[in-house]
């Protein structure tokens, strides 16, 4: 028996994509040859910011900088856990001055803000359950993993490294989510086997998401414990939410996805 979902409300950080392109590949989504639609890219981003903020949540705006191209992809610019903020340090020089623009953000709205000495790319790779007091985090791409050390002697919280194995999953945000305190929905294929055994074992009740639901992106998804928000392209995905007692919200970023991201990696969680 499903209970009712209680939502909590949330404050978020988000950056506008009026400066994003597509000029560099990193990951295997992007590809330099397509051409990106950047109004309607800010059109879907500024639809994705209004459906946070109808469902009673804060959105903070951060100031996009025309060399970074990237910087719409606000997830990866720190990672928070009570008030700390763990600071990005970006894998590719292409994005390393996005993590500079999100520590003038913290430091400027009073947060205790630690530089890294590892490679992590912030909520990309890091997901908190505050009911199991856990932080999740990938590695295999992008967060190197004594990042995760760091992270954890940082936050003060356990950290459960999870090896991601399919470059098309190159985040960990792109292959599990946590949709509520203490529930996940992952794509298992998207980890090593072990890493497979090691969510199984924490999360015997999980959402379980297919490779189609995966590539349509759906678990890149922002969550407030009972509303999901996530790309409209994911109707299997949504269709598994609902049955669990969740309420998908879908929206549409058809453009983002050109840069290999969709809804929560637009959105870093500011947990204070
Ligand atoms: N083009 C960006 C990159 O490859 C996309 C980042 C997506 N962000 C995320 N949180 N998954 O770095």
């Amino acid at each position: 028996m499903v209970g009712e979902r209680k939502p909590i409300c949330r404050t978020y950080l988000m950056c506008p994509p009026r400066f994003f392109r597509v000029e560099y590949v990193i990951n295997p989504w992007m590809d330099t040859t397509v051409p990106v639609d950047a109004d309607l890219a800010v059109k879907q981003w500024e639809r994705l910011r209004e459906t946070l903020v109808e469902l009673g949540h804060t959105v903070h705006v951060l100031d996009p900088d025309p060399a970074l191209p990237d910087m719409v992809f606000a997830a990866n610019g720190a990672f928070t856990v009570d008030g700390v903020a763990y600071g990005a340090r970006f894998r590719h020089p292409q994005r390393s001055a996005e993590a500079v623009a999100h520590r003038a953000f913290y430091a400027g709205h009073g947060w205790s803000h630690t530089e890294p000495v590892e490679i992590n790319e912030g909520e990309g790779d890091f997901a908190y359950l505050p009911g199991k007091g856990l932080v999740l985090a990938g590695y295999g791409f992008r967060t190197a993993p004594p990042a995760h050390a760091e992270a954890a002697e940082t936050l003060s919280r356990p950290v459960v490294s999870l090896r991601l194995t399919d470059p098309r999953f190159y985040h960990l945000d792109t292959a599990l989510a946590a949709i509520d305190d203490h529930t996940i929905a992952y794509y298992p294929a998207a980890f090593s086997e072990p890493s497979q055994r090691v969510l199984r074992q924490l999360f015997p009740d999980a959402v379980l998401a297919d490779e189609t639901d995966a590539l349509d992106f759906g678990l890149n998804l922002v969550s407030d414990g009972r509303h999901v928000v996530l790309n409209s392209d994911a109707t299997g995905l949504a269709a598994k939410l609902s049955a669990a007692g969740f309420t998908p919200v879908p929206v549409e970023l058809s453009e983002l996805k050109k840069g290999g991201g969709s809804v929560k990696c637009c959105v870093a969680e500011l947990r204070s």
